[in-house]
């Protein structure tokens, strides 16, 4: 800042982690140039590598993205990303920093993110480790042995095919079995880990048994304000469950979500693949009448 209060020089942010970025946008916003320094292939950090932010839960990636595509955008933040700070010399207001660019290997002037040059590269190159995920042998039944085997048959392709194939198995199963996974993993030749990694992102996969009938209540910003967590509560009091429980009978699941797409119909609850908008808490009988067979009834009629 210059004796007349001008701002002058440039401010050099060091981690273009989500606080980096952050700290980046606030200091382009208030009038400074700013170089922003990272040691690592992109910007982004550990959150980009984060399913849910502690302790709200929230989605890591629906915040960090606005910050991601601002801090790209912003013309008065220069991003060295791959570089390293090598010196630091100078005093309080003339510092000069000493940075060192580490190759690419690629025309980033020319580089459209394209990846051809990844899958044609003879070195192989993870930029972040896969730790080695170590599982006992697991036992499959020879039903679903034959059902992952006819889905990876199916769907011919590299891991872009491990979603829609994860889905399938879910839509089947309501839940992905760890001994499915492990062969799934190794009918498709990828590490096991890779496979759980996206298993475990996305909300719409479970690591546990799901219930035969799975209540999803809503609880985005519109639903929750709308009174979602009441409808969660009466769900849990009438099926005698907690949110993310299944009955003991393998018949129903209570679980949340954030935002399901229709934010005008808030609250919104799932059931099966319906969707029920502007549900209160005097409707939650209503919801439930069409399940309200027991198993045993359920069994006979079949
Ligand atoms: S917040 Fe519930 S549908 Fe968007």
């Amino acid at each position: 800042m210059s004796d007349n209060g001008d701002k002058i020089g440039a401010v050099m942010v060091v981690g273009g982690g989500i606080g980096g970025m952050q700290a980046s946008l606030d200091l382009a916003a208030s009038g400074f140039k700013v170089v922003l320094v990272d040691r690592s292939p992109a910007i982004g950090g550990v959150m980009a590598q984060l399913d849910k932010t502690f302790p709200t839960n929230d989605c890591a990636m629906c915040t960090l993205a606005p910050r991601l595509v601002d801090a790209g955008q912003e013309i008065n933040i220069r991003k060295l990303t791959y570089s390293e700070i090598e010196g630091v010399e100078g005093s309080a207001g003339h510092f000069n920093v000493r940075v060192r660019k580490k190759p690419r290997y690629v025309d980033p002037l020319k580089c459209t993110g394209c990846s051809l040059c990844v899958q044609n590269c003879l070195v192989h190159n993870d930029a972040y480790l896969e730790a080695p995920l170590k599982l006992p042998p697991l036992e499959i039944d020879p039903d679903k042995n034959a059902f992952v085997e006819r889905l990876v048959a199916e769907y011919e392709g590299g891991d872009e095919t491990l979603i829609p194939i994860l889905q399938d198995i879910t839509e089947e199963l309501n839940w992905l079995p760890p001994e499915v996974l492990s062969r799934l993993a190794e009918l498709k030749r990828v590490p096991l880990e890779r496979v759980m990694r996206i298993a475990s992102f996305y909300k719409a996969f479970s690591l546990e048994p799901r219930g035969k009938y799975i209540f999803t209540v809503c609880m985005g910003t519109a639903c929750h304000v709308r009174g979602a967590p009441r409808i969660v509560d009466r769900l849990a009091r009438e099926l005698g469950i907690n949110e993310g429980e299944t009955t003991p009978d393998m018949r129903f699941t209570l679980e949340t979500v954030r935002c399901v797409g229709c934010c005008g119909l808030a609250p919104v609850v799932k059931t099966g693949d319906e969707f029920h908008g502007g549900v209160d808490c005097s409707k939650v009988p209503k919801l439930l009448e069409p399940y309200s067979k027991t198993r045993e009834e359920e069994l006979a009629v079949h």
